[in-house]
C-alpha cells in the first residue's frame, strides 16, 4: 500500500520523506492556504519545491470548476513535472476533465468522494486515483471504512485500474483499517503516520534491553 503525506508544510514532508516510506504528497487549496501559500505564481512554485522534496506522486489541485477551466489549469500543473497527478473534484465537468486529461496520459486524483456510485464513475472516466473521504464520513456519522470496503468491491468486479486512495485520514487506525479493506494508498497527517510507530511495551521493552545491557556492562 502507498503512503502519501497530506500536507504543503514542506518540514513535515521532508520529516515523512527521511523516514523511508513515502509515495509522495497530497495537497488541497486548504492545505496550501494552512502553509501560507496564495496566489496561482506562488502555488506552482510551492508544487515544484515539494516535488524536489520527495520521489513519488504529487496531487495537486484545479481551482477552476468548468471543465474547459479544469483542463487548461490541469495540463499546466501537469507540465510542472512527471509527478504530479492533477487533483479534480467530482463535480459533472470534473468528470469530463478527468475523462479528457486521462486520455492525453496525464495523471488524475478525482477528489471529494463520497459514494460508491462517484467512485465508479471516477474510475470508468479513467482517473489514475480516487480519493473517498473516509474521515468526512465519520464526521456526520456515516461509515468512512464502508465506503472502502464497498469501491474495493466494484473496482475489482469490474477490473478498473484506478487506485483507492483513502483520503481524510483522521487517525492511525483508519490507516490499518484501509489496508485490511484493500486500499491502494493512504493519505494521511503526518500525526497520524507517526502514531503507527506507538506502543508502551516497545517503549518498555526497549528500556528493559537497554538497561540489562548497562547492568551488563557494569
Ligand atoms: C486529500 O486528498 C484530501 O484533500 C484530504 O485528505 C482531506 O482531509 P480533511 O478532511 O482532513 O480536510
Amino acid at each position: 500500500m502507498k503512503f502519501f503525506i497530506d500536507t504543503a508544510d514542506l518540514d513535515q514532508i521532508r520529516e515523512a520523506q527521511a523516514l523511508g516510506i513515502l509515495d509522495g504528497v497530497t495537497t488541497n487549496p486548504s492545505l496550501m492556504a494552512k502553509a501560507g501559500i496564495r496566489g496561482a505564481a506562488d502555488v506552482k512554485a510551492h508544487y515544484r519545491r515539494i516535488c524536489d522534496a520527495v520521489d513519488g506522486d504529487v496531487s495537486a489541485e484545479v481551482i477552476a470548476t468548468d471543465c474547459e477551466g479544469m483542463i487548461r489549469e490541469g495540463e499546466a500543473l501537469a507540465a510542472l513535472s512527471d509527478q504530479i497527478a492533477v487533483k479534480v473534484p467530482l463535480i459533472k465537468d470534473g468528470v469530463k476533465a478527468i475523462a479528457h486529461l486521462a486520455q492525453q496520459g496525464i495523471k488524475t486524483n478525482c477528489t471529494l468522494v463520497f459514494s460508491a456510485g462517484q467512485a465508479l464513475l471516477a474510475a470508468k472516466a479513467g482517473a489514475s486515483y480516487v480519493s473517498p473521504f473516509i474521515g468526512r464520513l465519520d464526521d456526520i456519522s456515516a461509515d468512512g471504512l464502508q465506503l472502502i470496503e464497498e469501491i474495493r468491491l466494484i473496482y475489482d468486479n469490474c477490473g478498473y485500474p484506478t487506485e483507492i486512495l483513502a483520503a481524510s485520514i483522521r487517525h492511525p487506525m483508519h490507516i490499518v483499517e484501509s489496508a485490511q479493506l484493500g486500499a491502494d494508498a493512504i493519505t494521511a497527517p503526518l500525526h497520524a503516520i507517526l502514531a503507527l510507530l506507538k506502543h508502551p511495551l516497545t517503549d518498555m521493552g526497549l528500556k528493559k534491553f537497554l538497561s540489562d545491557y548497562q547492568k551488563a556492562d557494569d
